[in-house]
């Protein structure tokens, strides 16, 4: 029996209609080799673990979280006050929000590409102009000149990854003031989501930019995406205005349980960077010895060149229970492996010499 509809369906904005669903390739992941997403490969901080165990009770789970105290050292852990920082359900969240505050209908939003599809997708939720400067061919250089050519009267917010991801190349300091110059009066984002493998950070910049913003993630190399949580930077007039538009709990209780004890092992942290570092090496050097170019990279990933080998390999590695990423849509023939451990990268090599 069919239903009689009632009434009628409500329509969507304009902007929501006019996306493309983003749909990343995530099931099935958990027991791979997750060489696919820029995670940590192993595992967070035992001792985050620890407290995460410790603090996971009914009572905590039946309460809203509270925030104020684990601001307070996260800020002292990166340098700012707690009124230039908030947590966030993710960079993702923090990319939202900032938009969210600074950005209108119509307006642009100026991003080099390809980069994090999430900077272009909240864009467009926005019902933003999305103004995409491709990176410099063949070497993918960053487009600097053409960036700040981009930078005109309508632009709002300006969103550069540093490392860029799927590129893998970063920019300096040198260049970032530059960008905040030209676009003095929009939100610069520096998106630092790979900052622990480059080491290089935008966040001594602002005492001196009034419209820098940078974020930070706990999902890459502490281990945690599973849990959600972020943070957003700014001076603290912005990070009010910026809080006004944001979910008073949006980053869960679990996370707020256990992020300062991610926060506090910082021989963890140095540990897995010291290792991925390594394996990075290991890797290149083995791309090198089989012919397969790739691009410079200050991050846990690389983005190789297979041409139409791409697609053979992605799903060979696939069968044997390796992950990686193809990026062919962005760029015919890439395909972007993590770096996890250096036994992980052994078996990625042995795995990719023996599928050519
Ligand atoms: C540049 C960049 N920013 C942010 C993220 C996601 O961060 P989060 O998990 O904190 O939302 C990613 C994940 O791939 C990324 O590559």
């Amino acid at each position: 029996m069919t239903e009689t509809p009632i009434g009628l369906r409500p329509k969507p904005r304009a902007a929501i209609e006019r996306m493309a669903p983003y749909h990343p390739p995530t099931s099935g992941r958990v027991g791979a080799m997750r060489l696919d997403f820029n995670e940590n490969t192993v595992g967070c901080s035992p001792k985050a673990l620890e407290r995460l165990k410790q603090a996971l009770t009914g009572e905590l789970l039946a309460t809203y979280p509270e925030y104020e105290a684990v601001r307070e050292k996260a800020a002292a852990f990166f340098g700012v006050g707690a009124d230039q920082m908030t947590f966030c359900d993710g960079t993702d969240e923090g990319i939202h929000i900032l938009i969210q505050t600074y950005v209108e209908a119509g307006d642009e939003v100026v991003m080099t590409w390809p980069a994090y599809p999430m900077l272009r997708f909240y864009a467009q939720v926005a019902g933003a102009e999305p103004v995409l400067v491709p990176y410099c061919e063949p070497d993918l250089a960053f487009p600097l000149d053409e960036l700040l050519a981009a930078i005109g009267p309508k632009t709002r917010a300006v969103l550069v990854a540093n490392p860029n991801n799927p590129t893998g190349g970063a920019i300096g300091l040198a260049d970032i003031e530059r960008i905040l110059e030209k676009a003095a009066g929009a939100a610069v984002l520096i998106d630092e989501a790979y900052f622990e493998f480059y080491g290089v950070t935008a966040l001594d910049l602002l005492p001196r930019y009034p419209n820098l913003f940078v974020s930070r993630t706990f999902s890459k190399t502490y281990g945690l995406a599973g849990l959600r949580v972020g943070c957003l930077f700014s001076q603290a007039e912005n990070m009010a205005l910026v809080r006004k538009g944001q979910s008073p709990y949006s980053v869960n209780v679990l996370a707020a349980a256990c992020v300062t004890a991610a926060i506090e092992d910082q021989e963890y942290v140095r540990g897995y960077v010291r290792e991925v570092l390594e394996a990075r090496e290991e890797l290149l050097a083995a791309l090198r010895r089989l012919d397969i170019p790739y691009w410079p990279t200050e991050a846990n990933f690389v983005l190789v060149h297979l041409g139409d080998k791409a697609s053979r390999v992605v799903e060979g590695l696939a069968a044997r229970g390796i992950r990686v990423r193809d990026r062919g849509k962005e760029r015919v023939g890439a395909v972007r492996f993590t770096v996890g451990t250096r036994e992980q990268t052994a078996q990625l090599i042995a795995a990719v010499e023996e599928l050519l």
